[in-house]
């Protein structure tokens, strides 16, 4: 019933400079995939098609990638390499891809609404932030367990997670009751608070489902916290004229939008492939 998902991946990773001066943030790999590619693979687990992804200057990488590599296939054609683009050559033939620019960096809500485009104005979307490596062990990945949510309450989902209190001022953080195990009915929404008037230390990270409503709110959203348009004003307008769902989801969430999360994914990663 979900099927596009849309990639924001316009930010400039500053983060990580210099390696993103001329290298998107999404395709810095954990072991041998890019952040991007582990997105797209628990997009298409959902039961995603279409790959809508927000791309900005110094970002051509992302487009390559996602395309065929004629020379380098004939290269290795016949060789025990070419087993190595086997994930990456399904996905191209499976999905449908789809791209447009955010040509000034505004923040989240922007590049969202950039997106309005390309997921069109009459169907659910997912959002899923490459930078937020999420993998569930035991199971079903995190979008998958969203979009199940999202079939049975139909409105927009936010996952969320509890967060050590130093932290807070890193996320957006909700406010809720909680309906059934794990899952919260949104009161109110912050964007990065200070821990004193953060209402709790559940935070948003980078997965959401959509509905086309969020347009209108973030239309009649004004610049937040850095000057940008934080999602989670759109988000919390959103929840007080009608209904958006906190998610605490099952499984792991690395975030390689720092250098310290980074490194911790591909640690796990490694240790788990050694396993095999
Ligand atoms: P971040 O703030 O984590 O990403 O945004 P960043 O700005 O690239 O990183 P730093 O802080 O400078 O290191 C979260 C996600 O939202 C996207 C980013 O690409 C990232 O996936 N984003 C953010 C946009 O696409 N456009 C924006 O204007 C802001």
């Amino acid at each position: 019933m979900i099927s596009k998902c849309l990639f924001p991946a316009a930010g400039y990773g500053t983060r990580f400079l210099p390696a993103t001066k001329s290298m998107p943030k999404e395709m810095l790999p954990i072991l041998t995939k890019p952040l991007i590619q582990y997105g797209v693979e628990e997009a298409m687990e959902a039961g995603c098609e279409v790959m809508s992804i927000i791309t900005g200057r110094g970002k051509r990488a992302i487009t390559d990638y996602f395309d065929i590599s004629y020379e380098l296939e004939h290269e290795i054609k016949g060789s025990p390499k070419e087993e190595l683009l086997e994930g990456i050559r399904e996905i191209i033939e499976t999905c449908t891809f789809t791209y447009t620019r955010q040509n000034e960096m505004k923040g989240l809500g922007d590049a969202i609404y950039k997106g309005k485009v390309l997921v069109g104005e009459r169907d659910p979307f997912a959002v899923i932030l490459a930078d937020d490596l999420c993998f569930n062990p035991k199971g079903e990945g995190v979008l998958k367990q969203m979009v199940k949510l999202y079939e049975k309450y139909r409105c927009c989902i936010v996952a969320i997670m509890e967060v050590p209190e130093e932290e807070v001022h890193k996320y957006g953080i909700i406010e809720g009751n909680v309906i059934e195990d794990g899952v919260y009915i949104i009161s109110n929404m912050v964007e990065k608070p200070d821990v004193k008037s953060a209402p709790s230390n559940l935070a948003v990270i980078g997965r959401y489902i959509l509905t086309p409503e969020i347009f209108k709110m973030i239309e009649t959203t004004k610049p937040g916290k850095n000057g940008e348009l934080q999602i989670t004003d759109a988000l919390c307008e959103q929840a007080k004229k009608g209904i958006v769902i906190g998610y605490k989801f099952k499984g792991k969430r690395f975030d390689c939008g720092s250098v310290d999360g980074f490194v911790e994914a591909t640690n796990y990663f490694y240790a788990k492939d050694q396993k095999h």
